[in-house]
């Protein structure tokens, strides 16, 4: 995928005047940070002015890309869900926002909470550049979640690369006041490692005691049958401008982000039967299918035999819905 136009302008103009040479140590400077661990209460990951320019060039791009999946996978699961409102927590530059607003055409408001004075004046001078109204006139708090006894409620809530800078302890806060603040759907978006993932599936139990109903990416809301040091993850594919190829070192046009996540909502989501867990493996004459699905997990292999089963299965994607009921005359599940 690209960055929507308005906000590659904005990325343009806020880092353009730059020197390459000092973005790019702070760029290799904040991986190393992020590579050691997320702050979990410690030391905020972003200290300086540098580094929240690195983050915009380096992790925005990709941070994007994942937060657009996981509200795509949600807006396909709850297509009556039209938010007219979204809170955004650990914000950072705003990211999940335009997600959204690339998402949704209802939302009218956004709130952000960002703790660092950096991000929210590079988010607020990105947001000058987007289409969006709601960006553009979006509320910013300034205040760290561990202090904040409540949130306000939104339509939509998100929440995305931020809850591993949290304790464990504010982390089970956050999840419980975030869901509280939920009037329609909260997203929660990690990164796609077994911690990152043992974030999630901790949140979805969390989610699911207090009533929520599971729009994505689970098929149902039984135990995550997830096991044997496995993770749920997904990955987006997003294109590397000639800032971002600089800032990294990168040569590669493209990188591809791996992302866990939950999306959480107040109504049922329409049911599917299963969804696709791993990229699928096309061979000579059949693609081998990974699925969780109501069951558990499972594997299918679809055989060029199965003709109209088979297209179909071409054509499907990592994340995708599995768009048939129930396993093939073949398959040895
Ligand atoms: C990895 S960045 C993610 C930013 C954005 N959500 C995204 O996906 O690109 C984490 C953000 O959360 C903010 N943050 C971390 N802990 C926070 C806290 N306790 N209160 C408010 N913001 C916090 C950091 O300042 C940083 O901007």
């Amino acid at each position: 995928m690209q960055l929507p136009p308005d906000l590659k302008a904005g990325l343009d103009d806020v880092l353009g005047a730059l020197s390459a040479g000092r973005l790019k140590a702070s760029a290799l400077d904040l991986s190393r940070r992020y590579r050691a661990g997320p702050g979990q209460g410690r030391l905020p990951l972003l200290q300086s002015t540098q580094d929240v320019s690195a983050y915009l060039a380096v992790r925005l791009p990709a941070t994007y890309a994942a937060v657009h999946q996981a509200l795509r996978q949600a807006f396909a699961a709850l297509p009556d869900c039209l938010p007219a409102s979204q809170l955004d927590v650990g914000a950072g530059p705003g990211t999940a926002a335009w997600a959204a607003a690339a998402t949704w055409s209802s939302i009218e408001a956004c709130t952000f909470v960002e703790r660092d004075a950096e991000m929210i004046r590079l988010g607020q001078r990105l947001a000058e550049h987007a289409a969006a109204d709601p960006l553009r006139t979006a509320n910013w708090l300034a205040a760290d979640l561990a202090h904040m006894r409540e949130l306000p409620s939104h339509d939509l809530v998100t929440a995305a690369y931020v809850v591993g800078e949290l304790s464990e302890v504010a982390q089970d806060r956050l999840v419980g006041q975030l869901w509280q603040a939920t009037e329609d759907l909260l997203v929660l978006v990690e990164p796609g490692t077994p911690a990152g993932f043992a974030r999630i599936r901790r949140a979805r139990s969390q989610l699911l005691a207090s009533g929520a109903h599971l729009a994505a990416p689970c098929p149902h809301e039984l135990a995550c049958p997830m096991a044997g040091g496995d993770w749920c993850h997904f990955a987006q594919r997003v294109e590397r401008s000639a800032l971002h190829r600089r800032t990294k070192g990168a040569e590669l046009g493209h990188e591809d982000e791996k992302f866990s996540f939950i999306a959480a909502s107040r109504q049922a989501a329409l049911p599917i039967t299963g969804r696709i867990i791993r990229h699928p493996q096309a061979r000579s004459g059949h693609v081998r299918l990974e699925i969780c699905g109501p069951e558990g997990l499972r594997n299918e292999v679809v055989a060029r035999s199965e003709g109209a089963r088979y297209r179909a299965a071409k054509g499907l994607t990592w994340g995708a819905q599995l768009p048939w009921l129930s396993p093939g005359p073949d398959d040895p599940s």
